[in-house]
Formats: structure tokens, sequence, C-alpha cells
């Protein structure tokens, strides 16, 4: 069986390349609803529906564990998802990860009192990772801003206008007298030379790409049942729901490598994803 990777679009691939890195044989398959891209900008019903299409793609895909990469998700869809979805599902036996809380842990660990998070409007107005915080460690503080223009630049091309937008939404944060930074955000790790460059040396980074790969291991560590499934045998997967030259080409820049890009398209007859380009 395969580790699945779910996002909204492409700036998951930076966590499938950690992934890759970090555990060089795993059988991997990543699945990028860019047709829907950005989910955050979207209501909870919608980001559930197109999430649970996605999900049950990868599962139909021979996958036993999933992580949803996308912040968006794991902040709207992944609590249903596990404690609804699946077990009513044939995929009952499987698994589906998120990222918000094992991000929160990271910073606790390290002993931040002050945290600042950027990520998408949806992310921010759900207050998860304050939520979540208050759970994990209420003494700690955290001041958000949603940056909902930084998806749209980095899949389209819009490197050039990153540095002035950046700016324009880190400096009220950076009054807030932050610790660490986190990038809330699939697509943020892709920012993270301009983002230091305006937040300075003394200001800590956490980026998802840097920590998720970790955090799988030691789960995988505590269940072998789920880890034993998967095969290593270092094969990979991308698959999106619409493909385009300029997606192709944000693709290889994240992923830092030519890779096979193959579509799957939505059957609403049959009310699932089908491999291959159906329209
Ligand atoms: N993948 C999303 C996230 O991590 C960002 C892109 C989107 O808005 O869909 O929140």
């Amino acid at each position: 069986m395969k580790l699945g990777i779910f996002d909204s679009g492409l700036g998951g691939l930076l966590i499938a390349k950690s992934i890759r890195e970090h555990l060089p044989d795993i059988d991997i398959i990543y699945f990028g609803d860019t047709l829907h891209l950005p989910y955050g900008n979207r209501s909870k019903e919608t980001i559930y529906e197109y999430s649970k299409r996605g999900i049950e793609f990868l599962f139909a895909q021979d996958c036993n564990l999933i992580i949803t990469a996308c912040n968006t998700v794991s902040a709207s869809a992944l609590r249903t998802l596990q404690q609804e979805y699946l077990p009513a599902s044939q995929y009952s036996d499987r698994r589906i990860l998120g990222v918000v809380v094992p991000t929160l842990e990271c910073a606790r660990d390290d002993g931040y009192k002050r945290l600042g998070l950027i990520a998408t409007n949806y992310t921010v107005h759900s207050n998860v990772y304050e939520e979540e915080l208050q759970k994990l460690e209420p003494d700690i503080q955290i001041f958000q801003a949603q940056t909902p223009l930084l998806v749209p630049l980095i899949e389209h091309e819009g490197m050039p206008w990153v540095p002035s937008v950046l700016e324009h939404y880190l400096r009220p944060l950076l009054s807030n007298d932050i610790e660490c930074l986190i990038l809330g955000c699939t697509h943020y790790p892709f920012l993270k030379d301009e983002i230091r460059r305006i937040i300075g040396g003394d200001i800590a980074l956490i980026t998802q790409d840097e920590i998720i790969p970790q955090k799988l291991k030691e789960y995988l560590d505590r269940h072998p049942e789920m880890s034993e499934k998967i095969t290593h045998q270092g094969r990979e997967e991308f698959l999106v729901s619409d493909i385009t030259d300029s997606y192709k080409k944000t693709a290889y820049k994240i992923y830092g490598d030519v890779i096979d890009i193959e579509q799957a398209c939505f059957s609403m007859k049959q009310n699932h994803y089908i491999r291959g380009n159906t329209k």
C-alpha cells in the first residue's frame, strides 16, 4: 500500500519532497485538487466535499495512510473526516493525519511563548491554531494574520510581487513581539528566504516541510500496524484534478525536479475521481 499526500494544489509538493528525502523508499501518491484551488476562501461545506472526494480517491488508489498537507483542510474538514466519514466508510481501517497539531507541538517543545501565524483566510477565521493551542499549552499566545494573496502569487508565477505583499502582511504581526513565525500553509515554505529577509534573524521560522516528515516517522514507529502495510519500492505518483503548462512549470519549481503529472477527473455520474482525462 502507499502513503497518500493530499493538498488543494501544488504547495503540498514541498512536504512530499521533504517526506521523500526523509523516507527515501516509501511508496507515495500525491493528489492536488488544482481544479478547486484555492480552498482558503471557500466555505466549510465546500472544503469538506472537495476534500472527501480527494481522500476517497487516494484510498481507492491503495493508500492506507493519508496526510492532508493542506492547513485549510486540517482546519476545517479533518475532524469530520476522521470521526464521521472514516468509521462509516469502507476504509475504516485506514487513517488520515493533519498538520496543525504536530506544528503546534514543535513550537511548544521549542519553548516559544509568543507565536505568530500566517495562513489562509479560512485557517485564520477557523481559529483552529488557537483552539488546539489551548488544549496543548494555554500559556502560549498566538497572533494570526490572514495572507490570501500569497498562494495565487506562488501558483501563477507572481514572484516579483511577493516581497511587497509580504511586507504588508508581516509588519503588523511583527509589532506583537513574536518569538517564532509559523508558516501555516502548504505553499509558504517556498517563500522562506523572502520571509527571512523581512523578519530578520532573531525570530524562528517553523515550516511544515521541515517538521512533518519527522512527525510522520514518529507516527509510523508508534503504529507498526500502519507502517508495515506501506510498501518500500521508492515509487511516486503525482496527480492533479486540472493540468496546465503553468501548473506543470510550478510543480517542477516546487518539487525541484521534473516529475510526471497525471490528471484525475471527477465523474459526476460515478461520483468519484477517475485517473486520466475523461473529458
Ligand atoms: N493548501 C492550502 C493550505 O495549506 C493553501 C492553498 C489553498 O488556499 O487552497 O491552507
